[in-house]
């Protein structure tokens, strides 16, 4: 069983190509990233416009990579929330359109639970990928680390899962692009973090971390405040300077103490509650998913803390793809899960787990 999957939900349009729910056969992605840096984050009206422009030739290129034409496909997935709605228009009235003259199965995929999905991906003739050698067990003990999600989801079973928390404020990956746009550091701000990170010391300043009323829920908008008036305070500046001046004033090592500090916080935050939540739950799997699981910082704190092994899928898989939505899809259609029509299919810009 071959699926496209078609994701468009933020800044990166994306196909790909999966079989039976483990192999990726093609995977092609054209972001937008570029033009988004130049502001210091994501543009909606300029991201949708650049899904218009690319969406027809990444699906090209999926199906290219893979060697299928269009008699291969047993079915389309496309992720219709959560996202920018401009941006989720434009993959999920392709799909439509795609399902209905091609006659395909359309299926409605959730971007996050497709993040998870990245992680069940084991095989592939393409190169350049490392991927986990088996898929994870459940009961699945997910940490979902993102631009727009921190979440702690724990599933027992395929489409049978609890939210165990999330964050009350901002995402991770939010708070690591608001501290770069501050520290002068281009977007997305996850990596450059992390590159800077490495000039400096993390114990350089203390930046707290937030106390949640919720066992497994965080809050990054507290340390990412701290950060602010740490930088104030360091530059001498009164709370209403303008922020964007204020990396001008730092200096490289102060830049890279700031950025080694929020970093452990930030990552630390999330390794405690996984950690809690193993040793609660006791899972058979651990898995981390979304743009943040791509962090070399998030992956070692988790290989010196966590009391079980946990593998990781490659750093391409993590940000946004379309082979997570593809094996989603596989798995939708594996466990009858039910069609999305494909003439009145919508989307959903704050679908939830
Ligand atoms: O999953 P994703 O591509 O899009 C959303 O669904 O939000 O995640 C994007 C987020 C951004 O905030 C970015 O700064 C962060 O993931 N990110 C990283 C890394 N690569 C992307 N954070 C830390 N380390 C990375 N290597
Ligand atoms: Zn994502």
């Amino acid at each position: 069983m071959k699926i496209l999957g078609i994701e468009s939900s933020c800044d990166e349009t994306a196909a790909a190509i999966v079989e039976d729910g483990y192999t990726l056969l093609g995977n092609a992605v054209a972001t937008s990233m570029d033009i988004h840096a130049q502001y210091g984050g994501v543009i909606p009206e300029i991201a949708a416009r650049s899904h218009i422009e690319s969406i027809i030739p990444v699906i090209k290129e999926a199906l290219e990579q893979a060697a299928c034409t269009w008699d291969d496909i047993d079915g389309i997935a496309v992720t219709y929330g959560a996202g920018l709605s401009g941006s989720l228009l434009v993959g999920v009235m392709t799909a439509r359109s795609l399902a209905i003259t091609k006659q395909k199965p359309l299926y409605a995929a959730n971007h996050v639970e497709g993040h998870v999905y990245a992680n069940f991906l084991t095989q592939t003739p393409l190169p350049g990928y490392t991927l986990p050698s088996n898929q994870p067990s459940f009961p699945l003990l997910a940490l979902i680390v993102s631009g727009g999600h921190s979440q702690l989801v724990l599933f027992r079973d395929h489409f049978d899962y609890t939210l165990l928390g999330q964050t009350h404020d901002d995402a991770i990956g939010e708070a690591f692009d608001k501290v770069a746009k501050v520290l002068g550091l281009p977007y997305p701000g996850g990596p450059s973090i992390g590159k800077k990170a490495l000039e400096g010391n993390p114990l350089a300043f203390t930046f707290p971390k937030a106390k949640m009323p919720g066992k497994y829920d965080f809050s990054f908008s507290g340390p990412k405040t701290a950060v602010l008036r740490t930088i104030q305070e360091l530059c001498g500046k009164p709370h209403d300077f303008p922020s964007f001046e204020l990396a001008g004033l730092l200096s490289e090592p102060q830049k890279a103490d700031i950025a080694a500090s929020f970093q452990r916080i930030a990552v630390e935050t999330v390794v405690d509650k996984t950690i809690l939540a193993y040793k609660e739950f006791q899972p058979a799997s651990v898995v981390i998913a979304g743009g943040v699981a791509a962090s070399p910082e998030l992956r070692k704190q988790l290989a010196d803390r966590l009391p079980c092994s946990i593998s990781y899928t490659d750093p391409k898989l993590c940000t946004d793809n379309g082979a997570m939505i593809a094996n989603l899809g596989c798995f939708m259609a594996k466990h009858q899960r039910p069609l999305a029509d494909p003439y009145t299919l919508g989307i959903e810009p704050n679908l939830s787990m």
